[in-house]
């Protein structure tokens, strides 16, 4: 039977004290919502039932391009037994295992959510609910039983000062349901407790009394369940996340110097022998080769990074560096810029969109954009690509083994031939013909004794 998960996600989370949806609120570089929406996949889901409310519009679009994904929208928020309910109403009935999990739960693994599947198919249950012991049990439903079954949960507002401290294993939030049992049965939710809502944990009590089987698993890392209400917890949530992930990163070869100071996304790769250097963060697809150092002070997106570079005080975003090039310290590399072996992109320089062939240097205080060089290209520092007339962008094409004279502006579109030369500081507006030399500046002048006769004159003032 195809698993289904349903995922809440329309609470108001007023605990966040924010304009957005707190399932939206990002840890690490993804919001929390996908973090569970992750888990349930790799888990197994094939269907997911997003339920949404509170700021759905950025949910939606957050997610617009993820076709296994349902939207299922509760408009009124009466509890997370009424957010069930319209998504039976909405998406069901189902059938098969139905997986419940909060939005706000990122750090869910999913091996815990599939031996949870495994327990509830063993015994044929109709509810299954992973259960935890916090350290700090405030706020959390408790779980109660008699004889080492389970027979209910009760939320902590609705505890007796005594159930608070006696009662002190607690539900985590993910529950393994058997879709047919909940379609039918999740109608029996009530609002008689403290909060007035309908509590989903109800459907423990529901099925004891029906008499159908309900039992619990203990998930053995309490930290896994850590629910994300504010925004302390989020920072607490984060905090295990960026552990989770440096140390497998270390176990597979990667060094760190401090790893409190080095943040990797869950989709980032990083290669043997590669070392991390404080305050780096590896965000979104980012691939790294083997033996590279990154940072300190880097920060990586969507960026390919070959063997053995360095990438000093750099920022590289949508881009792509091959084997030995070195980066910084503090360039900048954007919008598809493109590294070839062995190239460099050294300080204070800005590559937007350009393909920077083998060998080739921009090594100091350059702005490169819209262009294409060709391999062994050296570009004099202060030298610019003039791509942008207010209006359009146009191109730079500069062949290979092409050197550019410092403070050259090339203004595009324009074309530098194969070998060419440009002497510093010249304005080139129109094409140089390859192995030619172009200079565009006025002659120099020079005065023999000028300034000494300058400085004799300034003297006799005094
Ligand atoms: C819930 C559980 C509690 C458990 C804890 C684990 C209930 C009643 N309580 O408490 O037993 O120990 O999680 O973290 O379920 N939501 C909706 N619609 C609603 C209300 C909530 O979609 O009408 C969503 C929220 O966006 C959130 C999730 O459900 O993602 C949980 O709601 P929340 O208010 O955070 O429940 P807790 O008080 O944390
Ligand atoms: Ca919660």
């Amino acid at each position: 039977m195809p698993v289904t998960a349903i995922i809440l996600a329309a609470g108001e989370g007023t605990r966040m004290k924010s304009r957005h949806p707190k399932v939206m609120h990002q840890l690490l570089d993804h919001p929390l919502a996908w973090w569970s929406v992750r888990a349930a996949r790799q888990a197994g889901a094939q269907r997911i039932v997003l339920v949404v409310g509170s700021g759905a519009e950025e949910l939606r679009e957050y997610f617009s391009d993820d076709a296994d994904i349902e939207f299922v929208e509760q408009a009124e928020r009466l509890g997370t037994g009424h957010a069930v309910r319209v998504a039976c109403e909405q998406a069901g009935p189902f059938s098969g295992p139905v997986l419940l999990m909060y939005g706000d739960t990122p750090l869910m693994r999913a091996e815990t959510i599939s031996s949870l599947v495994k327990e509830a198919k063993a015994h044929h249950n109709a509810c299954t609910v992973l259960t935890m012991s916090p350290v700090d049990p405030t706020g959390y439903g408790r779980i109660l039983s008699e004889d080492g079954q389970v027979k209910a949960i009760i939320e902590h507002k609705d505890c007796t000062p005594e159930q608070r401290v006696a009662l002190t294993e607690c539900n985590s939030g993910l529950y393994c349901f058997c879709g047919r049992r909940l379609s039918e049965n999740i109608g029996r939710l009530r609002n008689d407790n403290a909060q007035s809502e309908y509590y989903i944990t109800d459907m423990v009590g529901v099925f004891v009394g029906l008499g159908e089987p309900v039992s619990a698993l203990r998930c053995e890392d309490d930290q896994e369940p850590l629910g994300v209400n504010s925004r302390i917890q989020l920072a607490q949530a984060s905090k295990i996340m960026q552990r989770r992930i440096n140390q497998s990163l270390m176990d597979s070869g990667v060094s760190m110097l401090d790893p409190d100071q080095v943040w990797v996304g869950p989709e980032v790769r990083v290669g043997q022998d590669s070392e991390l250097l404080p305050q780096t963060f590896l965000w979104g697809k980012t691939e790294v080769g083997a033996d590279c150092v990154i940072g300190p002070n880097s920060r990586l997106r969507n960026a390919r990074v070959g063997n053995s570079c360095v990438v000093d005080e750099t920022v590289i975003e949508e881009s792509a560096i091959d084997d030995r090039v070195k980066c910084g310290p503090r360039a900048y590399l954007r919008g598809g810029a493109h590294f070839m072996e062995g190239a460099k992109a050294g300080t204070h320089v800005e590559i937007k969109g350009s393909e920077v062939g083998e060998g080739s240097k921009v090594p100091h205080l350059s702005y490169i954009g819209d262009a294409r060089l060709g391999k062994g290209v050296n570009i004099g520092g202060g030298s610019i690509t003039c791509n942008y007339d207010g209006k359009h962008k146009s191109h730079t094409e500069i062949g290979d083994h092409v050197f550019i004279g410092s403070d050259t502006m090339m203004v595009a579109p324009v074309t530098i031939g194969d070998g060419a030369l440009v002497g510093a500081s010249s304005c080139i507006t129109s094409d140089v013909p390859a192995g030619a030399l172009s200079l565009e500046r006025s002659r120099q002048t020079t005065i023999e004794g000028w300034a000494d006769r300058y400085w004799e004159e300034l003297g006799k003032e005094d």
